[in-house]
């Protein structure tokens, strides 16, 4: 049982299963969530494309919850050590890129919700169902905060994917296999 519990949480040189559950599940939802809400503006507006903003919501909405659920569990089990710099500064940027990974993510999710509220339809968050008066200039202002908040978040994970690279064949360490 002790055992169980140890392996679910982070130990100074590797991510405990409840990490990689949460890291992993976000990667495979912003997999499907970025293409699917590309696809979704271009589309007529008909039923396909009620569904498909329907989905994306939800989807959208999961991401949200997981990202609160996986900072709070942050705070309980903090993340690994990471191992000695290979250049100054190299935790930090490190830090920082997952920094402003949760920021985009919050962000995006945040202002997806507000677009949708402002835009006079309800919502149901945290079991609760929200209505709020209809603004449609406040709306589009959210939704342009969704749109650069994806770009800044495709730019974020690929330097996260590159540093990784970066990690393996640079300096040879297969920092992967601290989050598989
Ligand atoms: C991490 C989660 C999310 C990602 C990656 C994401 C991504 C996107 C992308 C790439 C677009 C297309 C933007 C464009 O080029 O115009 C979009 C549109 C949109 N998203 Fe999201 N989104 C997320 C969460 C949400 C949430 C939680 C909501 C609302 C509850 C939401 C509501 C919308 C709406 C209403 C649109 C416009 C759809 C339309 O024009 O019919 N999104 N999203
Ligand atoms: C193929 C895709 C991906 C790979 C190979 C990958 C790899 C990794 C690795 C190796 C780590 C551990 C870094 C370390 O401490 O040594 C990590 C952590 C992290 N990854 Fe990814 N990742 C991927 C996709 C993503 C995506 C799409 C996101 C989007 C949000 C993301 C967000 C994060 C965050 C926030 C952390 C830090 C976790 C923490 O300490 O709180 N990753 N990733």
């Amino acid at each position: 049982m002790f055992n169980l519990i140890m392996s679910m949480l982070n130990n100074k040189s590797k991510y405990g299963l409840l990490s990689k559950l949460f890291h992993w599940l976000t990667a495979a939802g912003l997999l499907i969530q970025i293409p699917l809400g590309f696809y979704l503006v271009d589309l007529d507006f008909d039923q396909t494309r009620v569904d498909i903003e329907n989905y994306h919501i939800l989807f959208g909405l999961i991401i949200f919850y997981v990202t609160l659920i996986r900072l709070t569990f942050k705070l309980l089990s903090p993340a690994p050590n990471f191992n000695d710099n290979a250049f100054p500064g190299q935790k930090i940027l490190a830090k920082l890129n997952h920094f402003f990974l949760y920021l985009a993510l919050l962000i995006i999710t945040i202002s997806g919700i507000s677009k949708k509220l402002f835009n006079g339809e309800s919502l149901v968050i945290f079991f609760k169902k929200i209505n709020l008066t209809y603004n449609y200039e406040i709306s589009e202002q959210f939704y342009s905060i969704h749109i650069f908040a994806n770009y800044a978040l495709i730019g974020l994970i690929s330097l996260h994917i590159l540093a990784v690279l970066f990690h393996k064949f640079l300096l040879k360490e297969d920092i992967l296999k601290r989050i598989l």
